[in-house]
């Protein structure tokens, strides 16, 4: 059994794999974090709790509770009731008063995993996981909170959601609800988040906690390039291989706060939920909000051993749709190759040259709908530009299929350009607040996804898009963040709901999409890598995972994404150079080593690379097919760390019968008067001999792991793929 209720300590012990998560009813019906980390065979942890220690105890030390408050570890704390540390829970009641307070009422234990109404969250199967609901009860505003904990069997994960429902006859405003709060014993942690900015999304950043609150967030209506809705507390020794690591992931596309908090007594409180900055929504009697899900992984066992239970995790319980365990094709995108600058002659002789060198796709990107010749009108209108695709969408659909390859479409379906027939019929269809002027950004709006006749509308023009030709591929684009947040429809009370209720009308379209399109590989993108994170897995396979495409730059997007996303599903395409992000020159093969261990595609004018680099195409095609399956379904282990030292990098996949592995090394400079550079390799069966299949040369895992192998390269940028098959 995975969740345990011990009647005598009041103690719920969660078990997921090696991991036990423990909390326990206490004192007046509190509800108590007790533990979180390695399994221990103990039924009663509630010692940790020191509820026997002089003036803490509410009921036997009545003139005292606020002591009680402010330092008991709860599982989810309410504001405004002497717990100064971040809360979970804030209301706005009928008279004014932000007060709440829950306490114990009941629970149930059950097999599988709820769905979240409306929402992404990860699934699983009734043998695959156990879940525990937790009732709460404000008796004061008759609310009622359900605490929901699911446990993996199989893998050191658990995920968090609640459910707030105004039981009582008056109506409240809950003005935060955070999906999350874990009241660690120490603060000796370092804390890594994801950081960055356009073009270098994900950045892996690492620092000691220290005295007061330290938080990553999102207020610009999507997950964001700043900072991923992602942060781990590791202690201050864990390094890939070794040491502890919570790693904490909110599965969700807007706004998020993500915080950890050092106390005076010392301890860490970590919380994640919806960013509670603009937020509020009114629950009138009887109404139910449901707050998105927070995965936690634990590993005892390093960094790496967490980042390998978030792919798994993903892999197996995230990511959906017939694409979930397939290859996805080689595909070739016209963005970098021609920007707005195309028409059907072109792409046309841009399929023809890639089918004859073995790729799979072609898909056009921005600028075939409406008037569009540059970033500055059309969003909107869902309808071919006939000037560009002379004899329409099918015939170049046809033939471009002719040449034996798929086609994929671009789509912004998000957003509306003031210079389009949609806004001129609709202006308030845009998120505005009326009388003010709107901020602008990249000359377009958000349209309302909170009304669902708008997202009906443009729903409706996709489909025409999508029943007119064969499209098997959609790339979901997202290239505004929000600003002056309001609706003409919402009633004021119901304004700053709008936040969320976007993020809803989102994934309200996606899931219409994906469940009307099964056979549409869909991947999701904003402006580059804005929108990485797990909620978007849910609909789509894969993600774009940055506009940068250069391979350096991508070696540390890819490194600091893969933290907690499987490398299987970040969109890499081998681009042209000069790189047009940075302008640097690297080999194509490099180029095609580093996109190689993502979905794979080209992202170039194929007619007008050098011949030597359009010679190397089948032979990269070839590598990916031979090496996909390992990177789709094996662990992945980082070896060197291009963030801490920019002359190299390195990563494996390794199957996971340990039956073959491939090792990536990139010299990114080279070192003059330096030997042969030694790496490690990681994850092998230490008793088995491997082949490398370029070589010949029999190592036993043991010698490939301890004494290493060694890689000389000539030149910056250069890199080597090894593949090791067990003899
Ligand atoms: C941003 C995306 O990340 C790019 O790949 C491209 O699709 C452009 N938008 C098109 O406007």
């Amino acid at each position: 059994m995975s969740i345990i209720y011990n009647e005598a300590s009041k103690m719920f012990s969660l078990y997921a794999k090696d991991t036990l998560y423990a909390l326990a009813v206490v004192d007046e019906g509190y509800l108590s974090h007790v533990y979180y980390g390695k399994t221990v065979p103990d039924s009663d942890l509630t010692y940790l709790l020191r509820l026997d220690e002089g003036p803490f105890y509410p009921s036997k030390n009545r003139r005292e509770t606020a002591s009680f408050m402010d330092c008991q570890p709860f599982e989810y704390p309410c504001y405004g009731t002497g717990d100064y540390r971040e809360s979970c829970l804030m209301v706005m009641d009928k008279d004014g008063m932000s007060a709440c307070d829950l306490r114990y009422v009941s629970h149930k234990i059950y097999k599988g995993k709820p769905k979240l109404e409306g929402m992404p969250a990860t699934f699983a199967e009734e043998n695959e996981a156990e879940t525990l609901e937790i009732i709460m009860l404000d008796k004061h505003l008759g609310m009622e909170a359900v605490l929901v904990y699911t446990v993996f069997e199989e893998l050191n994960a658990i995920t968090r959601s609640v459910r707030i429902t105004n039981k009582g006859s008056d109506p409240f405003k809950l003005t935060r609800v955070l999906s999350m709060c874990v009241d660690f014993e120490t603060d000796k942690f370092d804390m890594i988040t994801l950081n960055g900015s356009w073009a270098r999304e994900r950045a892996l950043e690492r620092a000691r906690l220290h005295c007061g609150k330290q938080s990553v967030d999102s207020a610009r209506g999507e997950s964001s390039h700043q900072s991923n809705p992602f942060f781990a507390l590791v202690s201050p020794n864990a390094d890939e291989d070794m040491g502890e690591a919570y790693g904490f992931n909110f599965v969700y596309s807007g706004n998020f706060f993500a915080q950890a908090e050092v106390t005076q007594f010392e301890r860490t409180r970590a919380v994640m939920g919806i960013n509670p900055l603009d937020f509020a929504w009114l629950l009138e009697s009887g109404e139910t909000f449901t707050a998105p899900e927070v995965v936690m992984v634990y590993s005892a066992n390093g960094i790496g051993d967490m980042s390998r239970t978030f792919h798994d995790l993903y892999r197996k319980h995230l990511i959906r749709g017939e694409y979930k365990n397939k290859r996805r094709p080689v595909l070739i995108n016209n963005w970098e190759a021609t920007y707005f600058d195309f028409d059907t002659d072109k792409l046309i002789s841009i399929a023809k040259e890639a089918s004859k060198l073995g790729i799979e796709m072609l898909v056009m990107d921005d600028g075939w709908f409406g008037h569009r010749s540059s970033d500055d009108s059309s969003l909107g209108d869902w309808f071919v530009n006939e000037n560009k695709l002379k004899g329409g969408l099918k015939y170049l659909v046809d033939e471009v299929n002719k040449l034996g390859m798929k086609f994929g479409i671009w789509f912004e379906p998000e957003m509306i350009s003031p210079d389009s027939d949609l806004y001129r019929a609709h202006p308030d269809w845009a998120i505005q607040i009326p009388g003010r002027v709107s901020t602008q950004s990249r000359a377009q709006f958000v349209l309302d996804y909170s009304r669902k006749e708008v997202r009906d509308h443009v729903y409706g023009m996709l489909r025409k898009i999508l029943d007119n030709a064969n499209i098997e591929y959609i790339k979901w684009d997202m290239n505004r963040q929000l600003t002056e947040v309001g609706s003409t429809v919402l009633p004021k009370d119901r304004q700053r709901e709008l936040w969320h209720r976007y993020v809803l009308g989102v994934y309200d379209l996606q899931e219409r999409l994906t469940t009307d399109y099964p056979h549409i590989l869909l991947e999701n993108c904003s402006g580059g890598g804005a929108r990485f994170d797990p909620a978007m897995l849910y609909y789509s396979p894969q993600i774009w995972t940055s506009d940068d495409t250069d391979a350096v730059e991508r070696l540390k997007i890819q490194y600091g994404t893969s933290i907690c996303y499987p490398p299987s599903a970040m969109g890499a395409h081998v681009s042209d150079c000069p790189n047009h992000t940075v302008g640097r020159v690297t080999p194509f093969e490099t180029r095609g080593y580093v996109a190689m261990v993502g979905t794979f595609g080209y992202e170039l004018d194929v007619t007008r690379i050098p011949q030597e680099d359009r010679d190397a195409i089948p032979g990269q095609i070839e590598m990916f097919n031979k090496f996909n399956p390992l990177v789709r379904n094996g662990d992945q282990y980082r070896i060197g760390n291009v963030n801490e030292d920019n002359t190299w990098d390195a990563w494996m996949f390794v199957a996971k019968d340990k039956s073959e592995a491939m090792l990536t090394v990139v010299q990114v400079l080279a070192r003059p008067n330096y030997k042969s550079r030694n790496v490690k390799l990681k994850g092998l069966d230490p008793k088995a001999m491997y082949r490398n299949e370029e070589t010949g040369v029999v190592l036993s895992g043991e010698a490939l792991m301890n004494c290493g192998m060694n890689f000389q390269f000539w030149g910056d940028f250069r890199g080597k793929i090894v593949h090791l098959v067990r003899v």
